[in-house]
């Protein structure tokens, strides 16, 4: 399925190239304002699969800068080290903030105000994070990437019990404010 589209995508492409060099200028291949959008394309994941491929993929991206990993030399931390680490680390809080938004829509989310509220508390903890990054401190990065965590955790103790350790819900569901 997915090759053969890949092998569609490039075979327009193809007839697209030949057909402007048959034309001649890029001119005649200009696209024009022709009206309202039609257009309203809608995820076709099911809401595990946008979970796991799309925002948890993102939220490690985000993570990955405030992991600790312990070597033969002692403690190391994968802090952002320069300014282009630091502008990467808050694009992934960035990402995060934005990957949240199909899911306010009722065809992958649910209809209910407690999951917007817990959207919300991932928002704004991700918005922490980026602004903490873009002041490039550390301390406070890492706070608002554990308060993602745990907005993510509490909204599943909620909505997907089943996918969270019963052990750990007052851990989780006590440090939500
Ligand atoms: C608004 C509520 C809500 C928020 C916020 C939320 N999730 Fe989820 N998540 C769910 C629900 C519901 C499921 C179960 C989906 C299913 O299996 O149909 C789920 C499933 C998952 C799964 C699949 C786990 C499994 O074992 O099946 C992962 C991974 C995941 N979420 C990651 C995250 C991450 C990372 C965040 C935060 C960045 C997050 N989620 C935020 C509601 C939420």
């Amino acid at each position: 399925m997915r090759a053969s589209g890949a092998l569609m995508v490039a075979a327009a492409l193809i007839v697209q190239v030949s057909a402007c060099g048959a034309r001649g200028t890029a001119r005649d291949n200009a696209v024009e304002p022709t009206g309202p959008n039609t257009v309203a394309p809608k995820s076709e994941l099911s809401l595990r699969d946008y979970m796991v491929h799309v925002l948890q993929h993102n939220a490690l991206e985000l993570w990955d800068w405030t992991s600790h990993e312990i070597d033969e030399t002692g403690h190391k931390v994968t802090a952002p080290q320069d300014e282009q680490e630091w502008e990467e680390a808050e694009s992934a809080a960035l990402t995060v903030v934005e990957l949240l938004t199909p899911l306010y829509s009722m065809s992958v989310g649910r209809d209910d105000a407690a999951w917007s509220a817990g959207l919300e508390k991932v928002r704004a903890a991700a918005n922490e994070a980026a602004a903490a990054a873009l002041a490039q401190d550390y301390e406070a990065f890492v706070t608002a990437s554990d308060k993602v965590d745990m907005a993510c955790v509490s909204c599943h103790y909620v909505f997907a019990p089943q996918i969270e350790d019963p052990a750990l819900k007052n851990f989780y569901m006590g440090k939500q404010q």
